[in-house]
């Protein structure tokens, strides 16, 4: 039976996002960041100050993820960039995809031994010309997964032998058998199908029990899923309908922070969801997630 959870979902600060996305908790700094992928911009708040500070990066941004150092590494729209944390200065290293101007990064994040994963998409969000990359900590970069429609949310399963990836239109939660030692993924199987009335599965985390959570694009909220038994334990309603990306963060990483986007709302679609963009917070979920995992500099 799948529990429909009446918690209390507050948003995090006034301020709505176009396209709000990849949320990562920062637990040396104790710091929520996400970004505007349309916007280029990346924010961060300080829940115990209750201060939001941007970074503008004048193009889009598809993920970031926090260094060892504390600067961000992210997947820009012109490829993979380091960016200062203090003064925002972008510094590019690569771009894998140079020869496809139609396309742009979509979420991405570590995997347990550091390296940073991103996937791409095309602009017009229907033909199947993204892949997924993996940069290594040498700042090679390889091509691991092709013919991506939406490249979306990531999780590693807890004993770092799974990797589970979701390509949005395919409704579909993919699980590969993932090689720790050499970031080599193979052996796909589909262990969730999301019934089409539930939306679209956007981003995702895991839990310290090895639960996938799930945000919905066009859906109204997030779930929670057992994949061994493949059982839909929990949803989480929204008073939004794209929700985008969901982690857990805080002292404990058990408030869950959920993101979701306005982008293409009409007016009157609006009027009904005005909190449509916003950074959403469920403090002390009953659930506790994992660390994310830091690229090193
Ligand atoms: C992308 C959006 C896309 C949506 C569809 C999001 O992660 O950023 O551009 O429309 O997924 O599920
Ligand atoms: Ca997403």
């Amino acid at each position: 039976m799948v529990k429909t959870t009446q918690l209390q979902i507050d948003v995090v600060v006034e301020h709505t996002c176009l396209l709000g996305e990849g949320p990562v908790w920062d637990a040396k700094r104790k710091v929520i960041c996400w970004i505007d992928i349309l916007k280029g911009e990346i924010h961060e708040y300080l829940p115990e100050q209750k201060t939001l500070k941007t970074i503008q990066v004048n193009q889009m941004i598809g993920s970031i993820v926090v260094c060892t150092n504390g600067n961000f590494l992210a997947a820009l729209q012109n490829g993979f960039g380091f960016i200062d944390r203090t003064s925002g200065e972008v510094r590019m290293i690569s771009d894998p995809e140079d020869h496809l101007p139609n396309n742009r990064f979509n979420e991405g994040k570590c995997d347990p031994e550091g390296r940073f994963w991103a996937g791409t998409m095309s602009l017009s969000e229907k033909d199947p010309a993204g892949s997924v990359y993996v940069m290594e900590k040498d700042f090679s970069v390889k091509k691991r997964i092709e013919g991506v429609t939406i490249s979306n949310g990531m999780a590693w399963s807890r004993d770092h032998q799974t990797s589970y990836y979701i390509d949005t239109p395919t409704l579909e939660v993919a699980a590969y058998d993932y090689d720790k030692s050499t970031g080599h993924i193979n052996n796909k199987k589909v262990i969730i199908k999301i019934p089409k009335e539930d939306g679209y599965p956007d981003g995702m985390t895991i839990d310290n029990e090895g639960m996938l959570w799930i945000a919905h694009w066009d859906g109204w909220q997030v779930t929670q899923w057992n994949p061994d038994t493949k059982e839909k334990l929990h949803r989480i309603q929204l008073p939004v309908a794209k929700v985008t990306s969901c982690t857990f963060g805080g002292e404990t990483l058990e408030d869950l922070y959920i993101t979701s986007a306005k982008k293409g709302l009409t007016e009157e679609e609006l009027q009904k969801q005005p909190l449509a963009g916003s950074l959403f917070v469920v403090r002390d979920c009953g659930f506790k997630g994992m660390p994310a995992f830091e690229f090193e500099t």
